[in-house]
């Protein structure tokens, strides 16, 4: 049996740690050409067997050269997945005008920039799939998430209408909602609320982990999985649909 990846090539964003790291490891496993890039260095060693290369997905001109490059050295991209994204946890009426501009900058900037450059190479070759990153904060409202929400929400909008206008160029457009994922964003969430609470990092990351219906967090390569799936012609009748791996959060 060929391997799924075989002769494909799939671009990455946000590779260099977390689910964006996960997700390319699980694509140069099922042996796709793999680019990740990120505007940080990668956290757990140098990538085995893909490429990270730095770009800011916020950065229309650096997009621009990535894609550029994917292409002049592969020919073609295949899968896109946007997984790169920034969290703001903040009330509403404290978050700055520059905090809100970089949060909509990356997470849907970064999204609209990377499928912009890309979606002219996919139809060039005669389609591709790409998969966003959601969350479940654009489906339920969470306390001090609203931006952060709002600009997954508008993700979720942006993939649903996406997968209409590129369905005629044989581009599948899906989404991954992802619950609590074990990985530096949530840690980083989990520790502005201990400061807040005067809490310890350890129990309030119990007490988190209890609300889930498993009773944990999901590891980084079990949003991967789905992201990799959709990607995949297993997932050949699947577009303009939203993939929620929320341990049942959202069902509550
Ligand atoms: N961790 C969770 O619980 C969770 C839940 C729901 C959704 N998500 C979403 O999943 C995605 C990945 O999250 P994660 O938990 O792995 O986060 P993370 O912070 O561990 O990793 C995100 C990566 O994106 C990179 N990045 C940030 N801004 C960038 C930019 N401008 N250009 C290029 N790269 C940039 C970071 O450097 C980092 O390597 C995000 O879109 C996030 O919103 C995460």
């Amino acid at each position: 049996m060929t391997a799924e990846g075989e002769g494909k090539v799939a671009i990455v964003s946000g590779a260099a740690r977390g689910i964006g790291r996960a997700t390319a490891e699980q694509f140069a496993r099922e042996a796709y050409a793999t680019v990740g890039f990120d505007v940080a260095d990668p956290e757990d060693g140098p990538p085995d067997g893909w490429r990270l290369e730095r770009c800011d997905v916020a950065e229309e001109a650096e997009v621009a050269a990535l894609v550029d490059s994917v292409v002049a050295e592969h020919g073609r991209v295949d899968v896109l997945a946007n997984v790169a994204g920034i969290v703001l946890v903040k009330p509403l009426a404290e978050t700055e005008w520059d905090e809100f501009r970089r949060l909509v900058d990356v997470n849907l900037g970064g999204t609209f920039l990377t499928c912009k450059h890309v979606i002219p190479v996919m139809e060039r070759h005669g389609g591709g799939v790409i998969v966003n990153l959601a969350s479940v904060s654009g489906h339920v409202g969470q306390v001090d998430h609203s931006l952060y929400g709002a600009s997954k929400g508008a993700i979720l909008a942006l993939g649903r209408a996406l997968a209409w206008e590129l369905a005629p160029l044989g581009i599948r457009v899906a989404s991954v909602s992802p619950g609590s994922v074990d990985t530096a964003m949530l840690r980083s969430d989990i520790q502005i609320e201990a400061d807040l609470t005067g809490s310890s990092f350890d129990d309030v990351k119990a007490l988190r982990e209890q609300e889930q219906a498993l009773g944990r967090w999901a590891e980084p390569s079990e949003i991967a999985e789905a992201i990799c799936f959709l990607a995949s012609d297993r997932a050949s009748f699947v577009t303009g649909a939203d993939l929620l791996v929320d341990c049942g959060w959202v069902a509550r």
